[in-house]
This record gives C-alpha cells, sequence and structure tokens, in this order.
C-alpha cells in the first residue's frame, strides 16, 4: 500500500479537504432514478470494494453484499408484500410494496455477518463497521455520477428476505440500497451546526 502523505495544501489541511468535502456535501438520499439503465457489475463491484476499507475492529471483515436486479427486485417485492398481507395492510400498500424496489435497476443489500459472535460489543462494532462501509460506498457512488437511496424498515427483519440475498440466518441485514444513474435531483436538508465542546 502506498503510504506517500496525501498532499496537504495549507497548513490546517483544509485546502486538501475541499474535493471531498463537496463530494460528500453532494451525496443524496435520491430515488428519482433511471430504473432502465443497469448498473454495470464492475461498478457494484468496485462500490463493495470501497464499502471494505472501512475501518473494523479486530478486523473481523463483516460485510456481506448481495446485489439485486432484473426478477430479484420483484421477488424481493414479494417478500414485502407479503410480509405487510399478513399484518392485514391495506391492499394499496400491499400493491406498492410488490413494484417499489423495481424503481431502481439494481438493489444492493448490505448485511452484517455475526456469525457466533454473541458479544453485545462486538456485535455493536461489527455493524458500526457495516454503517461506516455503507457511507464509503453512498460516496462511491455518488462520485461515479449514481444516485443512492439508502432504505430500511422491518423488511430488513425478513428471514425470506434474508435467504433470497443468500445470507445466513444470523446476519443482520442493515440497508436495502437503491442504486442507478439519476433522471433528477433532489434538494439538500440543511443540517445542523455541530454541537462540539473543545475540551482541554
Ligand atoms: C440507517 C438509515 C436508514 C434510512 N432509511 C431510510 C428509509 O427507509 N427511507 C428514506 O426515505 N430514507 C432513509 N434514510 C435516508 C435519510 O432519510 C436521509 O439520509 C435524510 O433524509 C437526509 O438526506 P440526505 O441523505 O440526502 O442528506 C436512511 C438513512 C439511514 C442512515
Amino acid at each position: 500500500m502506498d503510504a506517500t502523505p496525501l498532499p496537504t495544501g495549507s497548513p490546517d489541511g483544509l485546502e486538501a479537504l475541499d474535493a471531498l468535502d463537496a463530494l460528500i456535501r453532494r451525496r443524496r438520499t435520491n430515488l428519482r432514478i433511471d430504473a432502465e439503465r443497469a448498473v454495470p457489475e464492475s461498478t457494484v463491484r468496485r462500490l463493495c470494494e470501497l464499502a471494505q476499507w472501512a475501518p473494523n475492529h479486530h478486523r473481523t471483515w463483516p460485510w456481506r453484499f448481495a446485489a439485486l436486479t432484473g426478477d430479484a427486485r420483484v421477488r424481493l417485492g414479494a417478500c414485502a408484500a407479503e410480509h405487510l398481507r399478513a399484518r392485514g395492510a391495506a391492499p394499496e400498500k400491499v400493491a406498492k410494496a410488490e413494484t417499489k424496489y423495481c424503481r431502481a435497476p439494481l438493489m444492493l443489500a448490505v448485511a452484517v455477518h455475526h456469525g457466533a459472535a454473541d458479544d453485545a460489543v462486538r456485535r455493536a462494532e461489527d455493524r458500526d463497521a457495516v454503517a461506516a462501509g455503507i457511507q464509503n460506498l453512498l460516496l462511491g457512488a455518488t462520485a461515479a455520477g449514481l444516485a443512492s437511496y439508502w432504505g430500511s424498515g422491518e423488511v430488513l427483519e425478513l428471514p425470506s428476505v434474508r435467504a433470497l440475498c443468500g445470507f445466513e440466518p444470523s446476519d443482520e441485514l442493515v440497508a436495502l440500497i437503491y442504486l442507478g444513474f439519476p433522471h433528477g435531483d433532489v434538494a439538500a436538508p440543511p443540517r445542523p451546526v455541530p454541537t462540539i465542546r473543545f475540551i482541554a
């Protein structure tokens, strides 16, 4: 690995932050996605590699990915719809769930592999590593010109979804990410000023 220090530009490093700053602020949760334009498999592979460069305590390498395209998105919707139907949801809600994952050409499921780990701290750290990896992935997608949308909710808990993705029963789904080329932008929700206590 190249250990050459990155250029700092200015003594406080702020100049060197400009490009990263712009990328981070540009990333949006955006569902205005062209469902007909496929995301190249090479791009998906690269984004998943980026995710795995997140920090990971004990190097447990907990990231698991499943890329669902074509009819697999319909099967994913069927899992969500079945769950809603069983809960007595309104038919419109069930029908919406059936097609919702076809709004993007690719759904990327991201899970934490816990294996036999039952230690709460270890499980939390592994989930943190996966969440950090997802941010890498979303920023990578932004840099590659893709729109992304981190979806969550009860669907993440469904054994049928884990099985569809080929994950193990003890794996924990963290995100269903809609990925594709954008056909529109969304406004950036403003962020609060950070609360920072400098304590010396
Ligand atoms: C753990 C997690 C779960 C999320 N799940 C959803 C979701 O189910 N539906 C949704 O619309 N946005 C979801 N989001 C995205 C947030 O709504 C979004 O980040 C927030 O509105 C800020 O917008 P921005 O990402 O464009 O800055 C999720 C984000 C995180 C971190």
